[in-house]
């Protein structure tokens, strides 16, 4: 029985799920399963965008005659010949005979060396720009070679604006049910499942990516449509920002991933204190046994992670099996800019840091600390201090020479700042959080600006009427939040569009880090958080002004600040118009539109609670 997802009137999603298959390509496991996308686009010519894996092809085929109907198939695109999605090729020529095969001079070479039938005769070449006019959509041809294979193409309808990415903007995990990525926890449930499917199909090619990236930031894109997982049509920058720092091979995170290869546990152990000295000063740690993970789950955090640990005991006068293999692959997909550090164990005769040390120093801006451990069978007392230095060491080369402080760290030990935080600062959106004895609050503000440089001041400006103010004049204490361009718009939601006084905006909210001065900070869709102390409350009627002194702050990812102009352009909800022949308010806000001649006086925004004030005629 067929299961299809309308995507726009005339487009629907043909696909379909697989949560059997083991392992992807042979070798990247799929836990949470993995979809194949192939889409059907109605209109006066029919066009079928790629096929699907010969594992579900029965259900495709089932989605795609549902779908069309009594419509005939005009043209199948073949954007990637990889065959997750062109299995089921020589299905579709059998059942459309008269179809036309749309696509480039590579691919046409990939068709004749997979498949054994004629078919020059039933294709149409396309190349970069060429354009098929299908009756009221136009697609675009652009090439996107080794994204991930030599023949890749992506295809833009200008027409709706879509986007149809190929391998790009994919993500491991069957749908479950859902089609696009604003019905489920991106973020949380997914996010990592992109970045591994990325690093490790893509992440070689970070190059040929960002020329794709290049290419595609000219178009005006409302919907991305991949290969695998989710449809984008919201928050597209969610996905495209982090594109950007993986082919850039830019870190995600400052933190330190730790990677071992331990037979009997002594070199766990050293990595275990080692990640125990770094939690202390605050830095970030993520673990992985290198014999239990697999090792596409490392190369994606490798990705994610500025710093990088190896320790390996010596096996057969080399690098642990495992650990040799995690390094070859790490080096295959280019990973670069990255700092490491490296621990070795032998009982006899310790080889396995050199060589480590040897397969790195071909990778690409790699710097390589030079204080490596070398453990004799285990760790002992007289080596701590060894560990000790190789933490110094690491934490050295964070921004500013200084680690984030460990949350509710001593005040004595939360007086380091970090310069690049005032980097990140714009005018921008903010999240502005307070704490005022048990009660946690916060508010969007779009007014923090370095005032000076020693000391290293800000002010902020307040609305009075926010719940935060009344609590940073009593408290003379806040930290600000930097918002970056991923922004969800429920955050300002959270945060702006209703009072502290009768709500916990934290509540239900998965932000529970702490700054030293133990005020919440939002440690996501942010790029540096920042505490101050007020030095100087100063009364401008309806707002406050804050001057402060920063005593704590730190960086927390690369991605850019959003800006006001971003934020209204790319996260607001755009306001609907009312319908044909209606007047309306909208709400400035939130883009909420009241729909009538007139607006009751007393009428309050039932999405962002705002008055009369702040709505303006349509
Ligand atoms: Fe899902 Fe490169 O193919």
């Amino acid at each position: 029985m067929h299961c299809i997802k309308k995507i726009t009137n005339d487009l629907t999603w043909v696909g379909a799920n697989d949560r059997r298959l083991a392992m992807f390509e042979g070798v990247y496991s799929v836990p949470y399963g993995v979809s194949y996308n192939s889409y059907l686009l109605c209109d006066e010519k029919n066009v079928l965008f790629d096929t699907v894996d010969k594992a579900v092809q029965q259900r495709f085929i089932e989605n795609l005659t549902e779908a069309l109907g009594n419509r005939k198939l005009d043209y199948l695109i073949v954007q990637h010949m990889e065959p997750d999605h062109s299995s089921a090729l020589q299905k579709i020529l059998l059942l459309y005979p008269d179809v036309k095969i749309i696509c480039n001079e590579k691919t046409l070479v990939m068709i004749k060396q997979f498949y054994d039938f004629d078919v020059k005769s039933r294709v149409q070449i396309v190349t970069e720009n060429d354009t098929l006019n299908t009756g009221k959509h136009t697609l675009h041809f652009v090439m996107a070679p080794m994204v991930h294979w030599p023949e890749v193409m992506v295809t833009y309808d200008s027409t709706d604006k879509i986007l149809f990415s190929a391998d790009a903007f994919g993500c491991f995990g069957a749908l479950n049910g859902a089609l696009f990525a604003d019905e489920v926890d991106f973020d949380k449930d997914y996010m990592n499942e992109a970045r591994r499917y990325y690093t490790n199909i893509v992440g070689k090619y970070g190059t040929q990516a960002e020329a794709l990236l290049n290419k595609a930031s000219s178009l005006k894109i409302e919907m991305i449509c991949p290969l695998h997982g989710f449809v984008w049509r919201k928050n597209l920058k969610n996905i495209i920002s982090k594109y950007a720092l993986w082919s850039s091979y830019e870190p995600e995170e400052y933190g330190v991933m730790i990677a071992y290869a331990s037979v009997y546990g002594n070199t766990e152990n050293a990595t275990e204190i080692l990640a125990s000295r770094l939690r202390d000063k605050g830095i970030k740690t993520q673990m992985f046994d290198v014999s239990v993970t697999p090792a596409s789950e490392i190369v994606s955090a490798a990705f994610r992670w500025s710093h990088l640990v190896f320790a390996s005991t010596t096996y057969n006068a080399g690098i642990f099996v495992t650990m040799e293999a995690l390094i070859f692959d790490l080096a295959a997909h280019n990973i670069q800019k990255r700092t490491v550090a490296i621990i070795e164990n032998g009982s006899w005769a310790a080889t396995s840091g050199s060589l480590i040390r040897e397969q790195l120093s071909k990778c690409r801006e790699i710097k390589i600390l030079e204080n490596m451990i070398s453990i004799e069978s285990s760790i002992k007392t007289t080596q701590l201090s060894e560990i000790d230095s190789m933490a110094a060491a690491i934490i050295a080369t964070f921004p500013g020479s200084a680690a984030p402080i460990k949350k509710n760290s001593a005040p004595a030990a939360s007086n380091i700042v970090q310069q690049e935080t005032m980097f990140k600062l714009s005018y921008g959106l903010f999240v502005l959080t307070a704490r005022d004895g048990d009660k946690d609050n916060g508010c969007i503000i779009n007014t923090v600006t370095q005032i000076t440089a020693s000391p290293l001041r800000i002010s902020i400006a307040v609305n009075k009427a926010n719940f935060t103010c009344d609590m940073i004049i009593k408290t003379g204490e806040f930290n600000v939040s930097v918002l970056t361009e991923s922004a969800t718009f429920d955050i300002f939601e959270r945060f702006g569009f209703h009072s502290g006084r009768n709500t916990d905006k934290f509540k239900g909210c998965d932000c529970n880090e702490r700054a030293a001065n133990n005020i919440r900070y939002v440690p996501k869709h942010t790029n540096a958080m920042i505490s101050a102390k007020v030095v100087q409350p100063i009364d401008y009627g309806t707002h406050m002004l804050f001057i402060a002194e920063i005593t704590q702050a730190f960086v927390i990812s690369n991605e850019p600040s959003v800006t006001y102009q971003y934020y209204f352009e790319h996260i607001k909800p755009k306001p609907q118009a009312p319908k044909e022949g209606k007047k309306g308010f909208v709400c400035k806000i939130c883009g909420y539109v009241y729909e009538g001649d007139k607006l009751p006086g007393d009428y309050i925004c039932p999405l962002c609670k705002h008055g009369v004030a702040d709505f303006e005629k349509i």
